[in-house]
């Protein structure tokens, strides 16, 4: 099977479609676990954390995941993200489509790229979203009037714990509006693969020492309730995508 489009989704969109078909995809990097969804062929779902929610941020396998949807055929990627708010524009429930990221994780395989077959790549990421992806998702969301800000800059961390208040306040100096745990390296593994991509940030708290305490229970609860937004979006830009593609 073959489909020109993905969801990469995160936490909280689990059960956001109905599925109906699983596939184990072996790649050079291990086995991803690819989804169909009912009534929707040319989109594979793509659990990051797998099914049952079971891996953590930095135990994601983000090449072998982005490796499965390229061998599979996708062109275009959208991925949702769960975020923390450094911005007090950005209040919980906030969707937001990043165009910058900052990298702050540690442990993680980030490119295809080794250098084991003698082939030194650098890949530019000077914007490293997919345009195309940003935009369509931006005509989508006008055309079902939902509220969606264009711009922002995500700075990833690495988990899974959430950051201290001392780190907010420096990533806000760097110029960071949300935070969040999983969109690197998949944004640049995307890039090295040619997959256009793009993020759907979704804020479900403000930042540590904003807030005093963050809590897994409330960014569960405000991506549930962001699920049928982001879905809308995503059928919506997918059509914006098609028509410009004839
Ligand atoms: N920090 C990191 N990741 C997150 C947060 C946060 O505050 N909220 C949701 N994902």
């Amino acid at each position: 099977m073959r489909s020109k489009y993905a969801v990469i989704a995160g936490t909280g969109m689990g059960n956001i479609f109905e599925l109906s078909e699983k596939f184990e995809v072996e790649t050079p990097y291990g086995v991803a676990e690819l989804y169909s969804i009912r009534d929707f062929e040319s989109l594979f779902f793509l659990p990051r954390h797998g099914i049952g929610y079971t891996v953590p941020p930095h135990r994601i396998n983000y090449r072998a995941n982005i490796y499965s949807l390229k061998k599979f055929g996708v062109e275009y990627a959208f991925a949702t993200n769960a975020v923390g708010s450094l911005n007090r524009r950005f209040s919980p429930g906030t969707f937001l489509l990043p165009d910058q990221i900052i990298d702050f994780t540690k442990s993680r395989k980030s490119t295809f790229y080794e250098g084991d077959d003698g082939k030194v790549v650098f890949t530019d990421v000077t914007r490293p979203y997919s345009d195309k992806v940003r935009s369509a998702i931006i005509d989508a969301s006008k055309r079902l009037q939902i509220k969606v800000y264009q711009k922002g800059t995500y700075v990833c961390t690495e988990g899974p714990r959430y950051e201290t208040a001392a780190e907010i306040r420096a990533f806000k100096i760097l110029g960071a509006d949300v935070v969040g745990m999983t969109g690197a390296p998949e944004v640049f593994l995307a890039r090295e693969a040619g997959i256009e991509y793009a993020s759907i940030a979704i804020v479900t708290n403000y930042a540590a020492g904003i807030i005093n305490q963050i809590s897994h229970e409330m960014v569960m609860d405000i991506m549930v309730k962001a699920q049928e937004k982001v879905k809308k979006l995503v059928f919506e830009a997918i059509k914006v995508l098609e028509a410009g593609s004839t």
